[in-house]
């Protein structure tokens, strides 16, 4: 689980997603932040937490616990220390592999 620069050009790709520890899985495009797609995806009711949707606030901070996740600004609201560990924000983080992450409750 690592974080990384964008592929040249992902937008066409679609990756599978999961949620843990709720089993939902959901369809993640390379061209949408993993918050957007799992709203679009509907979840059966399952509602991820988020305010600002701009990598600030923190509200939607997951862990990545496997795949890759790319951010297209400069510094999401993580800690070097956080992003380490695997913690992302999905409402700006986006897909470049098959990813899975575990909410916080
Ligand atoms: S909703 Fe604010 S950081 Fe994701």
């Amino acid at each position: 689980m690592t974080t990384q620069s964008p592929p040249a050009n992902p937008e066409g790709r679609v990756f599978n997603a999961r949620i843990e520890p709720s089993g939902h899985t959901f369809e993640a495009p390379a061209s949408l932040p993993l918050l957007q797609a799992a709203e679009q995806a509907g979840l059966d009711g399952l509602r991820l937490d988020s305010s600002c949707r701009n990598g600030a606030c923190r509200t939607c901070i997951c862990l990545l616990t496997s795949g890759q996740v790319a951010y297209r600004i400069e510094w999401p609201g993580l800690s070097l220390d956080e992003k380490r560990e695997g913690y992302i924000l999905p409402c700006v983080a986006y897909p470049v592999s098959d990813v899975a992450i575990q909410l916080p409750f």
